[in-house]
């Protein structure tokens, strides 16, 4: 049983040292692109940029559905750049619900895809927001679930302690108690980043994790905190129909643990539509226009810059969510409803109907 422990702590130095391999360098960032705008070369092609408004677009059943872009959305965010420079014309962002990767990973593969220049700041992921809990939760050892590199997007978020559950589960080859855990005080936690691959190992690992208080095999009761990057039930991926996601999962991992728990399951979810989302997206767009040498703001500072937008725009195609969650943000937000995605209505969406 000792090996077991030992080996679930080499795997988190295993983590430690190689899941922050850096990634290649992405495009780099604001003040280069936003450099030329102020000057003759954009002057004589365009009016002077107007930057009372900002766009925030949703990626999935919007820009692309799977790989594939969906009609002409790479020519539509090209007008976001000046063509001579390159430098962003527009303030915008990605605000997605999806992840599994890094932010300067997922930046280089929209813009490789897309034909444009993407900086990791513009990329707002639904795991995005767990960064925020480091300073809670930094040294505690944390559980990283879900698809593409989980455990390395929370070691990059600055988690000290982090294991992928493949990792975690590993460990645990028997269903025998871990008696010699008993002297190890765990207080950790559980992050789904991102769509679980194997539903029923991971509800079964995380049932074990979270009823036991991170000692699978014994009664201790105590539930670590379990965040989830957000609570889609379903998106738009290049089946006709759509298909679950990560919403669908903690129905699933949340019914099966209160059939089996005294106490209800206990979690948070971010992600949109949640409000902390669209603010945390203002001030992204915010530190963008402030970055632009003509703006008269600090430059790459978002809590000195005090621009205010006239509107900031959601285009998403996902009423529950990218709707909602815009409309409970209010203004500055004024929400677009796409039909290339989740929403096939004719007219407008009845409970959260678009701007
Ligand atoms: O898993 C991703 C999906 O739930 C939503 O992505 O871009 O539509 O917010 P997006
Ligand atoms: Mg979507």
């Amino acid at each position: 049983m000792r090996f077991q422990y030992r080996t679930l702590a080499k795997a988190v130095r295993r983590r430690t040292a190689s899941s922050i391999s850096p990634p290649p360098q992405p495009p780099l960032v604001l003040p280069r692109y936003f450099a030329h705008l102020s000057s003759q070369s954009t002057e004589k092609r365009r009016p002077p940029p107007r930057r009372n408004f900002g766009i925030a677009f949703d990626i999935d059943g919007v820009i692309f559905r799977s790989e594939s872009p969906i009609g002409g959305s790479p020519q539509a965010l090209k007008r976001l750049y000046d063509e001579d420079s390159g430098a962003i014309w527009i303030p915008y962002v990605f605000l997605t619900n999806g992840g599994g990767f890094r932010e300067s990973i997922r930046a280089l593969e929209l813009s490789t895809l897309l034909g444009i220049n993407v900086s990791p700041l513009q990329v707002l992921q639904g795991h995005t927001p767990f960064k925020n809990l480091v300073q809670r939760l930094e040294n505690e050892l944390v559980v990283a679930v879900g698809k593409g590199e989980p455990a390395a997007v929370m070691s990059e978020y600055g988690f000290k302690n982090v294991v992928s559950i493949d990792e975690y589960a590993s460990c645990f080859p028997g269903i025998d108690p871990l008696a010699p855990y008993k002297s190890w005080e765990v207080k950790q936690a559980v992050f789904v980043v991102s769509d679980s691959i194997d539903w029923s190992r991971d509800i079964q690992v995380l049932c074990d994790i979270l009823r036991t208080g991170g000692l699978p095999g014994m009664e201790i009761g105590h539930q670590p905190q379990l965040y989830f990057a957000h609570d889609d039930l379903a998106y738009k991926a290049a089946f006709p129909s759509e298909r679950f996601g990560l919403g669908a999962f903690r129905i699933a991992l949340e019914s099966i643990f209160n059939r089996i728990h005294h106490d209800p399951l206990s979690y948070t979810c971010y992600g949109k539509p949640n409000p902390f989302v669209f603010k945390n997206a203002e001030a992204v767009l915010k530190q963008l226009v402030s970055s632009c040498p003509d703006s008269g703001l600090a430059p790459n500072n978002a809590s000195t810059a005090v621009h205010n937008f006239e509107r900031l725009y959601m285009v998403g195609d996902n009423p529950d969510v990218d709707i909602k969650g815009a409309r409970q943000a209010g203004y500055p937000w004024f929400s677009i409803l796409t039909r290339t995605g989740v929403f096939k209505g004719t007219g407008n969406h009845d409970k959260f109907p678009a701007d």
